[in-house]
């Protein structure tokens, strides 16, 4: 690691790209071809569940404890997770369904989902870049690029 090396906040925000462009891929995959289309999301939700866990264990508690002038937002990012959660619940049972309709979840995965990461990319990675010692960084950067198989 290069003593200039960037901060952390690109490797999770470089997630939210790849995730989205994996969400993009499942909606215009055709319908009729359900097997691959289930196998997309498969790794979609793995991808989310783990980039969410990956926050909650190394990212949210660190801000927590360090800057108690944060806690609301931690308290919102982490209900949004939440919210997140239950969304890729629905979706995973909706394409379980003979005649799974995604448009109203693919509505509301794109909100929420959106919103969620603009607030991170602009209140909290920020805030990590900042405060972070180098030895975390480290770590925060093998975290979220732990094999998950
Ligand atoms: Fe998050
Ligand atoms: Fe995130």
């Amino acid at each position: 690691m290069t003593v200039d090396a960037p901060g952390v906040s690109e490797i999770p925000g470089g997630d939210h790209r790849e995730i989205d462009a994996e969400w993009d891929r499942i909606v215009r995959s055709p319908g009729s071809d359900a097997p691959s289309r289930r196998a997309l999301l498969r790794s979609f939700a793995e991808e989310l569940r783990f980039h969410l866990a990956v926050e909650e264990a190394e990212l949210f508690p660190r801000m927590r404890e360090r800057d108690p002038t944060q806690e609301n937002l931690v308290q919102r990012l982490r209900e949004e997770h939440g919210q997140i959660r239950e969304l890729l619940d629905r979706v995973e049972r909706e394409l379980e369904r003979s005649d799974p309709a995604l448009a109203a979840l693919d509505e509301e995965l794109r909100n929420v989902l959106g919103e969620h990461n603009a607030r991170e990319e602009r209140f909290a990675y920020p805030w990590f870049d900042r405060n972070l010692t180098s030895g975390e960084a480290s770590r925060v950067r093998e975290e979220f690029h732990r094999p998950r198989r």
